[in-house]
């Protein structure tokens, strides 16, 4: 097992800037995922690590060696690529056995750990078929047992479940994470679903324009994002604009839109706020609840504007002081309907006051805001 750190690696292509100044420690055994929008430059930095890209800046080690000028076939690394491709023709077999082949393993050998690592993809027995008789699912197994196979010493998996259909792609999280669980081996995931990164990583790196937005267990990463994107891009939030009353400790208040104060509490510790800057505030919607006599404060008067039903919750789209639409999820159990008045609550560990200023996705954040505030 390795550990492996990237350390400021830039990669442009041309103009394009797919890369930017990334440093990031993984360590051994761990199970770490790049997740972030199409075009952020997941891919890219995968490519860099494989040694099939070489970075403009900066180097990659695996332990303590730098291995940035190693070709890609030194670097003992195994890959599914984006758009996995398992050789059509040739059977599920020979497919796992080529990376031994070329490696020139004694044939006995190459026999024995082909089977043993079907066997664990749970496709012992299947060496024989050829891909067109295997399901997806299966598909893509033998493209996770033939990097597998070489017992690398880093895994390298971009997209590997992206063509699979939903229900699929979620049981495949299980077979993935006891998979890498059962090798041990040092793992670099990349996704742009947020529920799968979330769901199968010890953590993840959320990537947004070439750059690292914040890195976190995906425990921390949901309830405690660092920055305005990282609210946005996982899970849902209602933002509101606010700005600074005072600062007690960990207790901040805010001056809101429709005049009551929000507490709440910042995520960052590299940043302080002072009287009157301009914040917003993150709140999932699943911390919105329906006020009751004996709710603490962080009361939010809302009029119903629609609730629509699905099954585990009510999703209710309410809004405050004819500016702001707030998003919630309510017991499923009372009977909500468009039109009725409605006062939330929100605790204030649940209430994430994230500052606006040097925050480049702000200008995005105002607009959801005035998008949401303009509906119907
Ligand atoms: N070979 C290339 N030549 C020129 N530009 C490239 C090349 N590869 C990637 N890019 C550009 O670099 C940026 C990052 O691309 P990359 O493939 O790393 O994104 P990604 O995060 O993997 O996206 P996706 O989720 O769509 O796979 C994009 O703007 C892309 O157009
Ligand atoms: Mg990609």
């Amino acid at each position: 097992m390795v550990s492996i750190s990237i350390n400021e690696v830039t990669k442009t292509f041309g103009e394009v800037m797919a890369v930017d100044e990334i440093s990031i420690d993984i360590e051994e055994g761990e199970l770490f995922t790049l997740l972030g929008p199409s075009g952020c430059g997941k891919t890219t930095l995968l490519r860099v690590i494989a040694g099939f890209y070489h970075p403009d800046h900066g180097q990659i080690f695996f332990d303590e060696e730098d291995i940035t000028k190693l070709p890609p076939h030194k670097r003992d690394t195994g890959m599914v690529f984006q758009n996995y491709a398992i050789w059509p023709h040739m059977k599920v077999f020979d497919n796992v056995a080529f990376g031994l082949e070329i490696r020139k393993v004694p044939s006995a050998e190459v026999r024995k750990r082909v089977e043993a690592v079907l066997e664990a993809v749970r496709l012992g027995g299947f060496g024989e078929r050829t891909p067109y008789q295997l399901s997806g699912g299966q598909q893509q197994r033998v493209a996770l047992a033939r990097a597998l196979v070489i017992n690398p010493k880093v895994l390298l998996l971009d997209e590997p479940l992206s063509n699979l259909d939903a229900k699929l792609r979620v049981e495949m999280r299980h077979e993935l994470i006891r998979i890498q669980k059962e090798f041990g081996t040092t793992t670099v995931y990349v996704t742009h679903d947020q529920e799968e990164a979330l769901s199968i990583s010890d953590r993840v790196a959320v990537i947004n324009l070439g750059r690292v937005m914040q890195v976190d267990n995906p425990r921390d990463i949901y309830s405690d994002p660092h920055n305005l994107f990282v609210a946005d891009f996982i899970g849902s939030c209602t933002f509101i604009p606010g700005s600074i009353i005072s600062v007690d400790g960990g207790a901040i208040s805010i001056k809101t839109p429709w005049g009551l104060p929000l507490e709440g509490r910042c995520t960052r510790t590299d940043v302080t706020f002072n009287k009157g800057d301009e914040v917003f505030c993150a709140i999932r919607p699943e911390d919105f609840k329906v006020q009751t006599p004996s709710s603490p404060h962080n009361d939010i008067p809302t009029k119903i504007s629609s609730v629509v039903f699905t099954g585990r919750y009510n999703q209710v789209y309410a809004d405050v002081g004819g500016t702001q639409r707030v998003q919630a999820e309510l017991d499923a159990e009372s009977k909500l309907k468009r039109g009725d008045t409605l006062t939330l609550h929100v605790l204030h560990k649940d209430t994430i006051i994230l500052p606006v200023k040097d925050d480049l996705f702000a200008p995005r954040i105002q607009e959801i805001i005035l998008g949401g505030a303009a509906a119907d």
